[in-house]
């Protein structure tokens, strides 16, 4: 028999039906409460509210389990590559060695981006946030690609656009960078790999010989599959909400990257180490900033800690920590920080505050620790969690085109003024 949950309001009782996920998760559909009862539920935040059934990642934040499409993100960071977990991503399983290398080659021959997007880059002053100049180059898109604007054709063109856009990201992200320091912009170097050839890009200058160094590679490609998907977060929301309307998919990831800019989601590795970089330069003292932390009435909030599903520890934290460790030491570089950041763990882990609040290291308290010993400016990033979060933004636009959901509209209580009358200008 299926379950039901019952709902007493005034002198009548509302039956919800149960829904079950595969992994024995349930929740109470509650789509039919407010024409039976004239109730809506209140979630601020949505902190209790499933927007959609997904079948893409599972995470179970009380257990620290992270999958993308049933394979552990353990498994997948040491064994996989970021293009094989994109693959795995947006078309449901792991891709054959041909299917793989077709995807790969697709991708390579769309890297080069029109020649008047560098007018539209040059258009940006130099101290343009590089997060701006992703978006607006990635909404650019849809006047390159006018086809783009319409989510409902053939799978093929679809597809076409999804291939497009993993193809000239890194493309972006590096001239972004570019732009900011005033350097000329490289263009793409298809004899390499994803994460190799945004690499040059980014740092290749044209007076010197640029070879990349394959421990640099081969950190950010496992960073990247780190980032690639995380279920129905904040910028993830948002590209499923304004893909809703049918808007391209070009528009809903630029709406997605705008979104995981701010410092409680994306934005978040870049405040940890300027985070870590005040408190070196306010003599290291962490106990200080831990009561800071603390303090109610001190808005500062210890950054790369605590998450909304995570209430054990995040396991993308547990593998990034062994990284810096190996990344810092394979590149012979001595960050002061680190031990900043191991310090502040070890007080906040012990510490009832923190013990109570179930808050953890999430992703970005050593993300960025590694992103600057491979020679990423702070401001970028946020930048690199975006290159690493598209393929999981495309999965889950995919995911929720193929199901047909219905555009997001949430409801509200309205708290605000009752009807009243239009008073003129000289009795106000
Ligand atoms: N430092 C100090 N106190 C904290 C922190 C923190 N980093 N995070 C949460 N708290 C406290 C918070 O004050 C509250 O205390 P109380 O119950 O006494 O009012 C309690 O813990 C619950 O916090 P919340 O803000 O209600 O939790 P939330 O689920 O709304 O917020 C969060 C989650 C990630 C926004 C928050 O933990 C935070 O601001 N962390 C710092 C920013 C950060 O590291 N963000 C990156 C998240 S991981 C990358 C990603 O996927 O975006």
């Amino acid at each position: 028999m299926s379950k039901t949950a019952e709902i007493k309001f005034e002198d009548k009782s509302y039956s919800l039906p149960i829904v079950e996920g595969t992994e024995n998760e349930q929740g109470i559909d509650i789509a039919k409460l407010r024409a039976e009862s004239g109730l809506i539920t209140l979630d601020p935040g949505f902190k209790n509210t499933g927007s959609t059934k997904s079948a893409i990642t599972f995470l179970d934040g009380e257990k620290g389990i992270l999958r993308y499409r049933g394979y552990s993100i353990e498994e997948l960071a040491e064994k996989s590559t970021f293009l094989e977990v994109s693959y795995l991503l947006i078309y449901g399983e792991l891709p054959t060695a041909e299917q793989l290398a077709d995807f790969q080659s697709q991708i390579k021959v769309h890297t080069l981006v029109h020649e008047d997007i560098k007018k539209i880059l040059e258009g940006f002053p130099s101290n343009a946030h590089p997060m701006g100049v992703l978006s607006s180059l990635v909404t650019a898109l849809t006047a390159f690609y006018p086809e783009s604007l319409d989510p409902n054709r053939s799978s093929d063109k679809v597809n076409m656009s999804i291939i497009r856009i993993l193809a000239k990201m890194p493309t972006f992200a590096a001239w972004a960078y570019k732009n900011e320091v005033g350097h000329p912009v490289n263009y793409p170097d298809n004899s390499l790999d994803y994460c190799s050839n945004f690499l040059k890009m980014m740092f290749a200058l044209p007076a010197e010989k640029y070879e990349v160094d394959p421990v640099i590679s081969s950190a950010l490609d496992k960073l990247l599959i780190l980032h690639a998907d995380h279920e129905q977060n904040c910028s993830t929301s948002t590209v499923r909400v304004v893909g809703s309307s049918q808007a391209s998919l070009y528009a809903s990831i630029s709406a997605g990257i705008n979104a995981l800019w701010g410092p409680l989601h994306g934005g978040a590795n870049s405040a940890v180490i300027n985070m870590l970089e005040g408190i070196k330069k306010d003599g290291g003292d962490t106990k200080k900033w831990m009561a800071k932390a603390k303090d109610k009435d001190d808005p500062f909030r210890l950054m790369g800690f605590g998450h909304r599903v995570y209430k054990n520890f995040d396991p993308r934290a547990k593998i990034i920590k062994k990284a810096a460790d190996d990344v810092l030491d394979k590149l012979g570089v001595n960050d002061p920080i680190l031990d900043i950041a191991k310090g502040l763990e070890k007080e906040a882990l012990e510490d009832q505050y923190f013990v109570d609040r179930k808050l953890y290291p999430n992703v970005d308290f050593y993300s960025g620790i590694i992103y600057r010993a491979l020679g990423i400016p702070v401001d970028m990033f946020t930048v690199m969690f975006a290159l690493g979060r598209l393929p999981g933004w495309i999965a889950q636009w995919k995911e929720m085109r193929e199901n047909n959901e219905p555009i997001g509209r949430p409801r509200q209580i309205y708290v605000g003024e009752n009807l009243r009358p239009y008073v003129g200008m000289e009795k106000r």
